[in-house]
């Protein structure tokens, strides 16, 4: 076993599967066309909605954070590592979100373990969507609190759930906002009337909605109006916001327990100076810039439609992650290689993420993407769909 034998095997047999995948090493940094060993490839699966990972406000903010903090923060939060840029972020932030208040953790994925852990003991039942992403099902996993699942937005079964489960503590009502493998919107208005009649916490995963949905990218709850109505709201700084962090949306008292005993919180450093400054640089470019998301929308219904017309399964795609559905893990992955000969890069998803027959390159469209970009991608996803019979 010191050799890791076993996991050798694994390999092999992800190898046997077409589901072996070495890490692409890009040689420019996030942006619509990345340097691959040489070539100029169209980026079509980036999570950097809105181009801002080269905005020139974050990356000046971020050059004065470093001049005037250094590149370290030091220590977690609670000793020495909460800094002014910190504080400034999370009350920016929470103006922004409309809440009483927010707390910044390290990452999207250490914000729902540290929220989930904080919140969930033996007395509680969690209900979750049953395509929570991983980082809700893990933090899940490491509570002592009970766990339901619901069939995907079945609406019906949840309610069934709230029923069976009204004799615990609390009952929490966690769902993603947009759903990441399959670019659908959770129903969330449906989701808070029934948490309303059975006394439910309303917990919603922004990472896929912040910056995409709502007035200016304010997510989900503003997307449907649901202000004062949902009570954890999680986004993350990752991806359309073009640095890296997660954040906990919601009430003070929560904020305040999450300091005292959300793990993930207490105990891993906190983000550098100047990524905490690119995103405050960012929420602000998202509040004077309403053109940046209009943008992201009229690309994504443009390139949608165009890929309907063409004859392409989207699945149930309504927001910028468009999914084409190709079928088994090798077949998925010998379209995103045949893409890549083309020039553009399209993610492979394939089983355990999704279903064994329901792997799909995952396209994401962004407010950068132009016209002719576009109109690009379509045209070398018709020539390979067609050699794939997909249309
Ligand atoms: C729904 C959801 N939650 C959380 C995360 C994790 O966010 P981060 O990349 O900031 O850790 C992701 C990222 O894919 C996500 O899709």
């Amino acid at each position: 076993m010191a050799n890791f034998d076993h996991l050798a095997a694994e390999l092999e047999q992800l190898k046997a599967d077409g589901r072996y995948r070495p890490l692409t090493v890009w040689d420019s940094g996030s942006d619509i066309w990345m340097e691959l060993n040489g070539r100029k490839v169209l980026q079509l699966s980036s999570n950097n909605y809105l181009g801002l990972t080269n905005h020139p406000d974050l990356k000046q903010a971020a050059i004065e954070a470093i001049e005037t903090y250094g590149v370290g923060s030091g220590s977690v939060r609670t000793i020495t590592g909460t800094l002014r840029i910190h504080d400034e972020l999370e009350r920016e932030l929470a103006e922004f979100k409309g809440t009483e208040a927010t707390l910044v953790f390290q990452s999207g994925f250490t914000t729902n373990q540290g929220i989930l852990g904080t919140i969930l003991g033996p007395e509680d039942v969690v209900i979750s969507d049953e395509l929570n992403h991983a980082s809700i099902i893990d933090g899940i996993r490491l509570t002592k609190g009970n766990r339901k699942i619901y069939a995907h937005k079945d609406l019906d079964q949840l309610e069934q759930r709230l029923k069976e489960n009204g004799s615990f503590r609390s009952r929490v009502v966690v769902t993603d906002g947009v759903f990441s493998m399959d670019g659908d919107i959770a129903p969330l208005p449906q989701i808070v009337e029934l948490a309303e009649n059975y006394d439910a916490i309303v917990y919603v995963d922004d990472a896929h909605a912040s910056g995409v949905l709502g007035r200016n990218g304010k997510g989900s709850t503003d997307h449907f109006n649901l202000h004062g109505r949902v009570h954890i709201q999680v986004g993350t700084l990752s991806k359309a916001i073009g640095a890296v962090g997660g954040y906990m949306a919601g009430s003070q008292v929560l904020k305040d327990a999450l300091i005292h005993k959300a793990r993930s919180f207490l105990f891993s450093t906190s983000q550098p100076p100047a990524v905490a400054a690119t995103c405050l640089a960012a929420i602000r470019v998202l509040k004077n810039s309403p053109e940046l998301t209009e943008r992201l929308w009229s690309n994504t219904n443009y390139f949608r439609d165009k890929l309907h017309k063409l004859g392409f399964d989207t699945g149930s795609s309504e927001t910028p992650i468009i999914p084409i559905i190709v079928g088994t893990p090798a077949r998925t992955m010998q379209f995103s290689d045949k893409l890549l000969e083309e020039d553009i890069f399209a993610q492979g998803i394939v089983y355990p993420t999704v279903a064994m027959d329901k792997g799909r390159v995952r396209l994401i469209v962004t407010a950068n993407h132009s016209q002719d970009d576009l109109d690009f991608a379509l045209d070398r996803l018709e020539r390979v769909g067609r050699h794939f019979a997909l249309i």
